[in-house]
């Protein structure tokens, strides 16, 4: 597929939609984050911050991101890179220089990464607010430090960026929307793969790995922790351990997807181990199928999530009882236990408030699911879906649920 560029002056256009929305006087400083050591010698994988990510489109450890909107409401933008350390290059490889991030970003202010807290206690100091991004775990966040910038901030406001870059990523530009469907085309090719391997015996990891290797032999990495849940782990919706062996007979509950240049896609897909649903497997599958289709085509602006939520619960009460489903006396609370779509992107949940209304460009998960832990099954069955003024489009329309085409795959 061609793929359109995007580079610094994307990061650009980014930045200027979040300054524009900072009062005057407000200094913002988001950090890229630092890696977590896992071992003596090894760090857990590092990824960025996804904010710090999201306005700069640089996957630099321990770098600052710092905009200034003065009372005149002008901007000043600088990036605080760590300065090269030859010695430690020599172990774990060359860090980007300030040419190159310049370069990528399209900041051309770049400062050494020392000089950061007293460059930003003197800007602080004439700032009316700082602001933080509060969802940042506490110890990836830029801690100051000095004196002097303990001093500054006492006189300033706090105020908390995170929900500001929270919604302006919950509408996607062309180019993120570019890369969610290449994250997409690569979750497609590793679940073609993964339903072509499936057979009783084979353990929920060996089939995981099917899909992980498609994933990491196309560049991407993963949007999260795969799900391979089979058999009596169907009902649990974020399994993790994925250790068991699959049975003729099971069903088996993949939730998995790839993440390009940082955008993640989020599928799930319930497949027979044996490669045939049972005829109870076929009428619940049906039922599952049935309900996130008509959910699909409700995907419009204007809906929340909490009517769409609502919608799923009605659809369910009534049609599992004419496909011969006698519901459970706890209610359906007890076979669907989770919301029906939460926003994707740089985060696989982003952005996301319960309350969201949905608005063109969004991207929002389409995921009903119906878990009866009695008889081992737990079917969900997931898509991304763009949201769009004439409707929804399915990103993932391409990656087989039909129940019989599914079957005729695994032949
Ligand atoms: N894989 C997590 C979710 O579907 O929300
Ligand atoms: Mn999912
Ligand atoms: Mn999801």
């Amino acid at each position: 597929m061609d793929s359109m560029t995007h580079g610094a002056d994307d990061y650009i256009c980014s930045r200027k939609e979040f300054s524009e929305k900072l009062e005057p006087g407000t200094l913002a400083v988001i950090s890229s984050g630092r890696p977590v050591q896992c071992s003596l010698d090894a760090d857990y994988p590092f990824y960025p911050d996804n904010n710090f990510y999201y306005l700069t489109g640089l996957t630099e450890p321990d770098t600052l991101y710092a905009v200034f909107k003065n009372g005149a409401g002008e901007t000043v933008e600088y990036l605080f890179l760590p300065e090269p350390e030859p010695e430690r290059e020599k172990w774990t490889g060359i860090r980007m220089r300030a040419d190159e991030a310049a370069a990528l970003s399209g900041i051309e202010n770049i400062l050494p990464r020392s000089g950061a807290a007293d460059f930003l206690a003197d800007l602080a100091d004439e700032a009316k607010i700082y602001a933080g991004d509060a969802g940042q775990a506490v110890h990836q966040r830029f801690a100051p430090g000095s004196a002097d910038f303990s001093e500054a901030l006492s006189r300033c406001q706090l105020a908390d960026v995170g929900p500001v870059l929270a919604r302006l990523r919950l509408i996607k530009k062309p180019w993120e929307i570019d890369l969610m469907k290449q994250a997409v085309n690569i979750t497609a090719r590793g679940l073609n793969d993964l339903l072509g391997e499936l057979h009783p015996g084979m353990r929920e990891y060996e089939a995981a790995a099917v899909f992980e290797y498609a994933v990491r032999r196309a560049g991407a990495e993963l949007s999260f922790p795969t799900i391979a849940a089979s058999g009596k782990n169907g009902p649990i919706l974020h399994y993790e351990t994925n250790r068991n062996k699959m049975k003729r007979g099971d069903l088996v509950m993949f939730d998995l997807g790839a993440r390009y240049c940082g955008y993640a896609a989020d599928v799930s897909r319930t497949y027979p181990v044996s490669g045939t649903y049972s005829t109870r497997q076929r009428k619940l599958y049906d039922v599952v199928l049935g309900v996130q289709k008509d959910l699909i085509s409700a995907y419009r602006t204007g809906v929340s999530l909490v009517q769409l939520q609502e919608t799923t619960v009605e659809l369910f009460k009534c049609r599992l009882p004419l496909a011969g489903f006698k519901l459970p006396e706890a209610g359906i609370g007890a076979w669907y236990y989770h919301s029906v779509g939460h926003s994707l992107g740089l985060d696989t949940h982003d952005g996301t408030s319960r309350d969201l209304v949905l608005e063109p460009r969004m991207v929002i998960t389409c995921e009903p699911g119906i878990y009866i832990a009695e008889e081992n099954v737990g079917i969900r069955i997931e898509d991304d879906i763009l949201i769009t003024e004439k409707g929804p489009v399915n990103l993932t329309e391409k990656i087989v649920k039909d129940p019989a085409r599914i079957e005729l795959l695994m032949k």
